[in-house]
């Protein structure tokens, strides 16, 4: 496996990598991220990742470098990686200052891109389906760090996963302030419901998922019916099918939500049919017809 960190202009392998102590990423996580995948060498829907990461980092008054230089940077470290697929994170610090919350203690933004190689979950979370948990690790409110920024502070969903995990599941599903299932620790949610997909609105205070809005443009695609709704927990314990979707994970169904089996225990026709189509997508942007 081959990692390569672009630092700063200068690309390093894992333990030349090193940013100061006084940085506010370190310090904070005063910065803002993301994650996406490669197909065919393609950073698989780059256009959407920037422009998220653009929002992100506006709502923290943050200063980006230019769009040129973050795609030279991620350009460069694909190459100096060369793996077959990789695994992109692209992080932008508000730099390092003297140790105080101002914004103004910092001015110069650090870069960072991290390549390694694309590891997919196993196989058999696809073939069977995972187990998700609903946590008592709230999802903030919007009125805190807002859920639609990514920014670098993910305990919330550290504390989420680990209790999910003690629970022996796979992935935690957080409730919103008033109840409503907003999403998972590093995942959006779907319910599948008389054939029509249910995914929880943004104002519920969620991460706008990039492959949540490409599988809800797919599902149209084929004909489904795909829109936003308020789901609770019953809702999803009950539905005929439940999934999660993120850059790396694609499309994975979920048999299991606590203690209910969701459906037969098997991953449904509407997900397979998503999972495919999902795969078809991934194909596209290899050839070089997708995004
Ligand atoms: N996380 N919700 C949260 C809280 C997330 O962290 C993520 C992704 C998603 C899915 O978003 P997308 O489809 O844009 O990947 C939803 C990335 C993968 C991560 O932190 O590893």
């Amino acid at each position: 496996m081959t990692v390569r960190v672009y630092v700063n202009g200068a690309i390093g392998d894992q333990s030349s990598a090193v940013i100061s102590i006084f940085d506010r990423g370190f310090l904070y996580g005063d910065s803002v991220y993301e994650v996406l995948r490669t197909a065919g060498g393609h950073p698989v829907d780059f256009d959407r990742h920037l422009d998220r990461l653009g929002r992100s980092a506006s709502a923290i008054m943050l200063a980006l470098p230019d769009d040129a230089r973050i795609r030279g940077a991620v350009a460069e470290t694909l190459q100096a990686a060369g793996n077959p697929e990789s695994y992109i994170r692209i992080v932008v610090t508000r730099g390092a200052g003297r140790i105080a919350l101002d914004l103004d203690a910092a001015d110069t933004p650090s870069l960072i891109v991290i390549v390694s190689d694309l590891k997919m979950p196993r196989a058999e979370l696809y073939t069977q389906g995972a187990t998700i948990a609903i946590v008592g690790v709230e999802r903030t409110s919007r009125r805190a760090v807002d859920p639609a920024v990514k920014s670098g502070n993910y305990l919330n969903s550290i504390l989420a996963l680990a209790e999910a995990q003690r629970r022996g599941a796979y992935e935690a599903l957080m409730l919103g302030p008033d109840g409503r299932v907003a999403e998972g620790s590093t995942s959006n949610v779907f319910a599948v419901r008389g054939g029509r997909l249910t995914t929880p609105t943004l104002t519920t205070g969620i991460l706008a998922g990039i492959t949540r809005q490409r599988v809800i443009e797919l599902a149209r695609a084929a004909g489904l019916e795909a829109g936003e709704g308020d789901l609770y927990p019953d809702d999803l314990r009950t539905s005929d099918e439940v999934f999660i979707t993120s850059s790396i994970r694609g499309v994975m169904p979920v048999t299991r939500v606590d203690d209910a089996t969701i459906s037969s225990g098997a991953p449904g026709p509407v997900t397979r049919k998503l999972m495919d189509a999902w795969d078809g997508f991934i194909a596209s942007v290899a050839i070089g017809t997708g995004s």
